[in-house]
């Protein structure tokens, strides 16, 4: 078994002990480190500087190839999640009744892109093609729910809605 690095975690955290049980698992080996990652994503939602600085030093890999392991799977994020997401379809049923006016319209009132967080970290918007809701269509994905009845003048106050009432 490969001695293990001594370095403490980045915080006290109970669940750095499930991150440690996953290293200890593989015995401290360099390839371990995308099934550490991945137990780091599980138990806080992504991967900062310093999860990734903690791992790399533990498992005794350079800190450049921790970050190019977090940034070449698109299953691990470098960005905590948003508290709320909105998801809008933008497969041919929904887009030939304006959903990509609806991403417009919900992007300004916003001030993100398709894709982006904004900066509080309180609100995602995100676009799929069909989540399976045609015969509702356009229709949206608020916090895990299909929104329908949407139109780019509603989606806003409609959006805002589901959002608070799940706060
Ligand atoms: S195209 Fe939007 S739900 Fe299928």
């Amino acid at each position: 078994m490969v001695r293990p690095v001594e370095v403490a975690p980045p915080s006290d955290d109970k669940r750095w002990r499930i991150i440690n049980a996953t290293m200890r698992r593989y015995g401290y080996k360099p390839h371990a480190l995308i099934e550490t990652l991945h137990a780091v994503q599980e138990a806080f939602g992504f991967l900062d500087d310093a999860s990734l600085s903690f791992v790399a030093q533990r498992l005794n890999v350079p800190m450049s190839k921790a970050y190019g392991v977090a940034t070449f799977y698109h299953f691990f994020s470098l960005k905590p999640p948003a508290r709320h997401n909105c998801v809008i379809c933008l497969g041919t049923a929904c887009y030939i009744k304006g959903s990509d006016q609806m991403l417009k319209s919900l992007g300004e009132a916003y001030g993100i892109e398709e894709g982006e967080i904004t900066p509080d970290s309180e609100f995602a918007l995100l676009s799929a093609r069909c989540v399976g809701g045609c015969g509702q269509a356009p229709v949206a994905v608020v916090d895990g729910e299909v929104v329908s009845g949407l139109t780019p003048d509603n989606v806003v106050a409609m959006v805002r809605e589901k959002i608070n009432h799940a706060s």
